[in-house]
């Protein structure tokens, strides 16, 4: 597993930082012309010292009243039109910025939701959660203020030693000399802060996922009664985050302070040289006064170094953190169309439209060798949605390719011990077309990653698994979860209505009583608002059969040509499971079946069932055969010992 709490490589901050330039990209015109105008306005800045020596030397020291209006009127609309510029900067990048951060977080979401399940599996939530928030809010403010004056500063100060040297060359040395230190000590507090930075950041992201999880968890927190031991781990990483940005501050402040003491230390001895110097008569009283208000006008820019350069620090940080996300690799080559985006990833409302929702929508072809499953009734209706008529498959003759099946494949978990066994082996297993075949084993025994390998949640790693003949592996991601639906043990739902829940599934509206009615989720019609009740975060206000039930719903709705279900009626009582059972036989009369069952009354609704033991199939038949020849899976299905417990 990848550290994610450290930079992979130890690149500078500014070849991280240039990684953003495709995002910068589009609105470089904008971003230039801001940049400008700021340089334009600082070194109207600059004049004023000019305007103040031609006042003193001229009217003040002519007696010239009039002379010393028309400076003051020169002055002012030096003033004005300082400020006007600094305002149209402002105006220019505000709203293509917000674009930029957009863009990112877009970039990033997408991405996130392409990324394998392992990939979730290594990252905590909240490392991600913040790196699409605070990070990114940090590259923006970056992009708005230090990049654009970073770069005013320079050329301000640039031309203000430039104005301060032709005026007095020798006044202007004494101001030069203290940059070389300054300097210096700006490389050495950027290494340090960097490093100091990138620790809040991923201390920020820590104490996320800590966070996220009380708040999921609040149920168990408060059960088991552990807010005090969960307030104290959220206590100490939050003193950690803290001691980091005070080290974070007292670098700065150290920055800070010799920043801003060494130019006055020579602003101070320029002072008294000059005033030497008028004094001897060898420099004017108007050079002077322009001298070291040019020098006070470059305070700020000298000042304001030291928070750019953290700032900086910061977005390089953010934007490293964002593209360790980024450059994760997706899994295969995406075969999906452009605009496509794979899986059921994304909220009801935002998702995809369903490529077969409507009755006359084509089924899905799929790719390869595969014969034309089954043909299409003309009307198109009455058939499951899916690559073939189930229906009639039954009466054709049994093709060897038809349904799902397991050549030899091996899985294991890409972050399990290396000298580990694999966790399925040499798994070979036919679930022919229209039969519904049942999974059962002891807890842990790799039931659920099985079905997981068949929407390719996880890569198998070994073998290869081909519905109706067709590889899985060569199929486009869209297509392939397009023909198989799933109800997974711990039914999530989604902060949307109860009905775009289910219809996440494929489907329309008629669909939608359907699939309610095989989950028996009748108990939606009586919500307050029917299905367009919206259930909370998780669902967390529907009881857990009830979510449970939805999430069935889901799976059937679509029609799917395969259904994958992980022991969907566990949190059912006796009653409800009995319903939903006579229900579901009609739906899997209708598919090809692969159903986790841990209890005797799911592995009914299968036609046959394959024992999962040691990593292999260890036996296949039906309920009655394997009672009869096999030990364990008559003890599996005895009810001896607390279902599903481990011997
Ligand atoms: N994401 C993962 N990364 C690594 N190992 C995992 C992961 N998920 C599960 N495992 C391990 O794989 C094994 C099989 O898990 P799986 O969830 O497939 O079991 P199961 O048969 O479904 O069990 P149950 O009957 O309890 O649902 C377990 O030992 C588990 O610890
Ligand atoms: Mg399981």
């Amino acid at each position: 597993m990848p550290d994610i709490h450290a930079p992979t490589k130890n690149q500078s901050t500014v070849r991280t930082l240039l990684r953003l330039w495709p995002y910068v990209r589009p609105v470089r015109t904008r971003l230039f012309s801001a940049a400008f105008i700021a340089v334009l306005a600082s070194c109207l800045g600059l004049l004023i010292p000019l305007v103040l020596k031609w006042i003193v030397d001229g009217p003040v020291s002519d007696g010239d009243p009039g002379g010393v209006w028309l400076g003051a009127l020169v002055l002012l609309l030096l003033g004005v039109a300082e400020a006007l510029l600094f305002g149209l900067r402002r105006w220019l990048v505000a709203r293509p910025l917000a674009g930029v951060e957009a863009a990112m977080r877009a970039d990033l979401y997408r991405h996130v939701q392409r990324l394998p399940v392992s990939f979730h599996d290594r990252w905590p939530s909240g490392q991600l959660l913040s790196r699409g928030t605070t990070d990114l809010s940090l590259v923006r403010m970056f992009l708005a203020f230090p990049l654009t004056f970073l770069l005013v500063n320079a050329v301000t100060i640039l031309v203000g030693f430039v104005i301060l040297l032709s005026q007095e060359w020798t006044l202007g040395l004494v101001l030069i000399v203290p940059v070389v230190p300054l300097v210096g000590l700006c490389s050495l507090f950027e290494t340090r802060y960097s490093l100091a930075a990138r620790r809040a950041q991923d201390q920020v992201g820590d104490l996320t996922t800590l966070v996220e999880e009380s708040v999921l968890g609040v149920r168990i927190i408060k059960g088991f009664g552990r807010h005090r031991s969960q307030a104290r781990a959220f206590g100490s990483l939050a003193r950690e985050l803290r001691g980091t940005e005070l080290h974070k501050a007292r670098l700065l402040a150290a920055l800070w302070g010799v920043i801003t003491a060494i130019p006055e230390l020579a602003i101070g001895a320029a002072l008294v040289l000059g005033t030497v110097r008028v004094a001897d008569g060898g420099l004017s009283a108007g050079t002077l006064v322009a001298f070291l208000s040019t020098a006070l006008a470059l305070r700020w820019p000298v000042d304001s170094i030291g928070f750019l350069l953290a700032m900086s620090q910061e977005a390089g940080t953010a934007t490293e953190r964002f593209f360790e996300v980024l450059d994760e690799p997706l899994p295969a080559p995406s075969l999906n169309p452009p605009g496509v985006g794979g899986g059921k990833g994304g909220l009801p409302g935002a998702t995809p439209p369903d490529p077969h929702a409507g009755p006359a929508a084509p089924a899905p072809r799929l790719r390869g060798s595969a014969p034309d499953p089954a043909p299409q009734t003309p009307e198109g209706l009455e058939m499951p949605r899916g690559a073939g008529n189930c229906a009639t498959s039954h009466t054709q003759p049994a093709d060897e390719n038809l349904g799902i099946r397991f050549h030899h494949v091996a899985f294991r978990y890409p972050d399990a011990p290396s000298d580990s066994p694999p966790l399925l082996s040499e798994i070979d297993l036919h679930i022919r077309s229209g039969e519904t075949m049942a999974i059962v084993g002891g807890t842990g025994s790799g039931k659920t990653t099985l079905t997981a390998l068949v929407p390719r949640l996880y890569e198998a790693t070994g073998g290869r698994i081909t519905l109706d003949g067709v590889d899985i592996a060569g199929m486009p991601r869209d297509e392939l979860r397009a023909l198989v639906a799933v109800a997974f043990e711990e039914p999530t739902l989604f902060s949307a209505s109860v009905g775009e829940n289910v219809l996440m599934g494929g489907g329309d509206t008629d669909d939608l009583d359907r699939a309610l009615d095989v989950a028996q989720a009748g108990f939606v019609r009586e919500l307050p608002h029917g299905v367009e009740t919206q259930v909370g975060e998780q669902g967390l206000s529907l009881s857990g059969g009830q979510r449970q039930r939805l999430a069935l719903a889901r799976a059937v709705v679509g029609r799917p040509r395969f259904l994958v279900l992980d022991d969907p009626l566990s949190a059912l009582d006796v009653h409800t499971e009995a319903r939903v059972e006579a229900a579901l036989r009609d739906v899997l009369r209708e598919t090809t079946a692969l159903v986790v069952a841990h209890r005797p009354s799911t592995v009914m609704l299968a036609d046959r069932v394959a024992l999962l033991s040691g990593g292999r199939i260890a036996a296949v038949g039906t309920h009655q055969e394997l009672l009869r020849s096999n030990a364990e899976y008559a003890w599996l299905m005895s009810g001896a010992g607390d279902e599903g417990e481990e011997r």
